[in-house]
């Protein structure tokens, strides 16, 4: 896809951007950190900082990308040209790399379970016997780089051909179906016996389980599952034509993205309060529960291996967004583009490897307290992000004539008219002490 070409319809691009956005972070992630920072306080604070910080980036993100249509380099140049600025770009392309060298392993986990599905041998164990498979499996050195490269070379194919036509096609499908498959899976989830304290935890906040690491972690959660802070919002948007609300997009994306979530919760806190499991268990959480919750369905084993294919679906759609930033910056046509897919894709790979191997022989290597795998998400997650995401929250209320994003803004629907000052006021204000305020708070500042 060169820089000039366009999404094929307005739904292609929210597909996309939807799908850079669903993935691992709102099924996985959420519930496991939710798990470890005490459920309902947490889950408030994440829709709170989603709300006040997410959705506003988002939006000046979708601004930076279609007013300059240039890859995430070049649009900070455009607006700013002979400044620094652009290394916000450079910021997000290195967020993306790392993202992806860990991405990569736990999407190389749901290979690993839907090879496990569709050769036997899952059917009717208990909740401790799925957990011990799966335990065993992601601490194989060897299986566990292996899914982690097929992961990646999925990602690097699809990059290479350019991501238009994969994603486009195929999400019209996938993710309507993923949001049935969920609920099927929630109502089974909510009448196990023992299901109401899943939900109680899930949605009833008890602050006093709330410290500043929770706030971090909701804010990075905020970040990570909108893909805000690294400029792949402002990529994918570049390739979008002008007469399309942007506001509409944006509100779009985070509203299927907090349902997404709030299923992903319901089906999984009533489920390891039911079968007795830990809600803190970490990373593993959602591969040790789901497929309990699955057996308790008639065809059970039938609807787990449907679900794994939507949720590898959905990670790959995120990840191909992550290679697509860093591929769309350094080639400059279409043969280029192959060749960096490839190089960059591959690049990745090793700088992965030792997060796939902190589940097993690398567990005891740790560095400020933790694993390597733990590490770069917390890297990413919880710096970068963050980083990128206030250095942009500065960037265009800075750079930009409120006049003209006000056109941008409004352009394809009035309706936004008298969100705008909101939106300028939650960016150029909000947006920075509160991003600030959190780090200050983790670094024990006050
Ligand atoms: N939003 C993606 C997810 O929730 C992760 C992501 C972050 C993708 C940043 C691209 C960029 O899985």
């Amino acid at each position: 896809m060169s820089q000039r070409e366009q999404w094929s319809s307005k739904l292609g691009f929210i597909l996309a951007a939807a799908g850079s956005a669903i993935g691992l972070g709102a099924i996985w992630k959420f519930p496991y950190i939710a798990g470890q920072n005490g459920g309902g306080a947490f889950f408030l604070i994440f829709i709170l900082f989603t709300l006040l910080l997410g959705l506003p980036l988002l939006l000046a993100e979708f601004v930076i990308g279609r007013s300059t249509q240039a890859n995430a380099i070049n649009s900070y140049k455009k607006i700013a040209p002979g400044s620094k600025w652009h290394w916000i770009g450079v910021l997000g392309m290195v967020s993306c790399f790392i993202l992806l060298s860990f991405y990569s392993v736990i999407g190389g986990w749901i290979v690993a379970y839907l090879f496990k599905v569709v050769t036997g041998g899952l059917n009717h164990l208990t909740s401790n016997q799925y957990a011990e498979i799966f335990g065993s499996t992601i601490s194989d050195p060897i299986i566990s780089i292996i899914v982690q490269f097929l992961f990646i070379l999925i990602t690097i194919i699809v990059v290479a051909r350019g991501v238009q036509n994969g994603i486009e096609l195929a999400s019209k499908f996938m993710m309507p179906a993923l949001f049935i498959l969920f609920i099927i899976l929630v109502i089974r989830a909510v009448t196990l016996d023992g299901a109401m304290e899943g939900i109680t935890f899930l949605l009833q906040p008890d602050f006093s389980k709330v410290t500043s690491k929770t706030v971090l972690e909701a804010m990075g959660q905020s970040f990570f599952t909108l893909s805000v802070g690294v400029s792949v919002m402002v990529t994918y948007s570049s390739y979008l034509p002008k007469n399309q609300s942007l506001p509409r997009s944006a509100f779009s994306i985070v509203g299927m993205n907090l349902a997404i979530v709030l299923l992903a919760g319901l089906a999984i806190f009533p489920a390891v309060f039911a079968f007795g499991l830990k809600p803190d268990a970490g990373p593993v959480l959602l591969f040790n529960v789901l497929p309990t919750v699955f057996s308790h369905l008639p065809f059970g084993m039938f609807f787990f291996g449907a679900f794994l294919i939507l949720f590898l679906f959905a990670a790959l759609t995120s990840a191909f967004s992550m290679l697509e930033i860093i591929v769309s910056v350094i080639s400059k046509n279409t043969a280029q583009r192959k060749k960096w897919s490839w190089i960059i894709g591959l690049a990745i790979f090793v700088f992965g490897v030792p997060s796939a191997l902190s589940f097993g022989i690398l567990g005891d290597v740790k560095l400020f307290d933790k694993t390597i795998f733990d590490l770069m998400d917390f890297m990413v997650s919880n710096v970068l992000m963050p980083l990128g995401s206030l250095l942009i929250a500065i960037f265009v209320p800075l750079k930009m004539k409120k006049s003209s994003l006000y056109e941008e803004i409004i352009k394809g629907s009035k309706l936004f008219k008298g969100l705008f000052n909101v939106w300028y006021f939650l960016l150029r204000f909000v947006a920075p002490l509160l991003i600030i305020a959190v780090m200050l708070d983790v670094l024990g500042v006050w």
